[in-house]
Parts: C-alpha cells; structure tokens; sequence
C-alpha cells in the first residue's frame, strides 16, 4: 500500500531518523519538555506505520543516545514513562502492521520492567516478515564500535587468528545492525547538521537529509520530501 505521491520514486531500503526537536515544539507551545516527548512519542507510532506502508525494509529511529542520561532526571523519568507505556501499546499496534520491532543499544542500564517490556516486544515480534524497526535505546555509536572491536579482539585471541585477515565486514557484522544493509537515507529533524553519534560506521555513504521541522510535526509529507531530495542526489559511493 505505497502512496501515489511516491509512485515512480526510489524507495530507500534502510532509513535512520533522528527524531530531534521535542523540547523546542514544547517551549514554542509554553508547554513543559515532557509534554513535547509525548507529542514526539504520539508521532513516532505514527510515522512508523506509514514509512513500513510505503516499502522502507529496515527504519532505525534514535530513541534515547548514550549521552541523554545527561539531561535532568525529571525529563529523563518523563521518557522511561514514555517507553513504558509505548512499548505495551505497540505491542499491538505493531503486530497489524507486521512490524519486527528490534532494540539496539545497552538495554542493561534501563530499570529490569522496562527491559522486560523490551524483551517480550522483540519475543512477540521475531517472526514478522514487515519492515523491521530498530529502536536505538541507550544507544551511542562509539560504545558500539569499542565493542565490535572487543568481540574481534576475543576471537582473535581465543582462536589464535592472524590479525591481517580481519575486515570491514568482522566489524559491520558485529555492530547491532549486522546483518542489514547500511542505511541509504539519514533524515535529522530539528534544523541540526550532525550525527550526533548515530550509525556512525554505518552511515559512511548514507545520503544525509536535515529539516527545520521539529519531531512532533514531522509527518508523512515531510517524510516524502526526504525520498523526493532522496531521489535527486547522485549517489557514487567513492566511484565517478
Ligand atoms: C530529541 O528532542 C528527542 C529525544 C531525546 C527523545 C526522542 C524520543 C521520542 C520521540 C519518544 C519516542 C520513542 C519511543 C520509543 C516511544 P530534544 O529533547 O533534544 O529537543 P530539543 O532539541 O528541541 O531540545
């Protein structure tokens, strides 16, 4: 069920959203941080449905960076709600789409109810054949190389291997997102111009799209002006 705007266009296979932007829509509005997280949250299941609708395989959204813990413990307890109450609702949400929810990052450090949740929703959603989502949670991209390395640096040592056969696939193959293609599209709402520590070994050829509009506006127009730019840019990948 694609949309006919997009009829004719490339579809990237992979995009990776940086959803940024919650806490300006909330201040323009004179409203607390938290209630712009909600409005976020509201529209992450809703963009969600319509990117899978349209034919993206794999969509990765940046949740929560290894580095928000930094913010102030009342809007970091504002989000954990949040997840809390998303991940029981789109339990459901999910299945109707065939959505194969995946998270990435260090689930360990998120309180033991939340890290059931995050089990019991990747448990109900393993076998669906739909787009697959990953949801980037305590994730930060640094933390992921250093521990790509580490598991090479295990099997190098216990299997007594030469460590000129090591490749760029060993580490692709070890980051979270082993196994899928790297992302085509990178989209960053908010106006910023940075990775922020996102898909950073992934994203070395990704085509990288940022816009003024805040995360809670971001919808299925806004999406489908990234895939039309999308489109436009004339994509090398090193050659002529
Ligand atoms: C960045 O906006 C947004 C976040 C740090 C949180 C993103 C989380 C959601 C959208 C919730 C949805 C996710 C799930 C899994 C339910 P910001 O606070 O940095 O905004 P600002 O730059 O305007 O301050």
């Amino acid at each position: 069920m694609s949309d006919p705007k997009l009829d004719g266009l490339v579809i990237p296979k992979h995009v990776g959203i940086i959803m940024d932007g919650n806490g300006r829509w909330a201040k323009k509005r004179a409203l607390p941080r938290s209630v712009g997280h909600r409005f976020g949250a509201q529209n992450f299941r809703k963009i969600t449905r319509y990117i899978s609708n349209v034919g993206v395989e794999v969509l990765t959204l940046y949740a929560f960076s290894t580095e928000n813990w930094k913010r102030p413990k009342e809007e970091v307890g504002a989000l954990m709600k949040l997840f809390h109450q998303y991940l029981k609702d789109s339990l459901k949400d999910f299945r109707d789409d065939d959505i194969k929810v995946v998270f990435i990052g260090d689930k360990s450090a998120f309180d033991p109810q939340l890290v059931k949740l995050i089990q019991e929703t990747e448990e109900v959603a393993k076998d669906r054949k739909g787009m697959q989502l990953n949801i980037a949670m305590n994730y930060g991209s640094r933390a992921e190389i250093v521990r790509a390395v580490k598991s090479i640096c295990k099997d190098v040592a216990e299997n007594n291997k030469d460590i000129d056969s090591i490749t760029e696939a060993d580490i692709s193959d070890r980051l979270y997102t082993g196994g899928l293609p790297d992302p085509d599209l990178i989209i960053r709402t908010g106006g910023e111009f940075r990775l922020s520590n996102f898909l950073l070994y992934q994203s070395a050829y990704s085509e990288f799209y940022s816009t003024d509009v805040l995360w809670p506006d971001f919808n299925d127009l806004e999406f489908n002006k990234a895939v039309i730019e999308y489109n436009r840019r004339n994509r090398r990948f090193g050659g002529v």
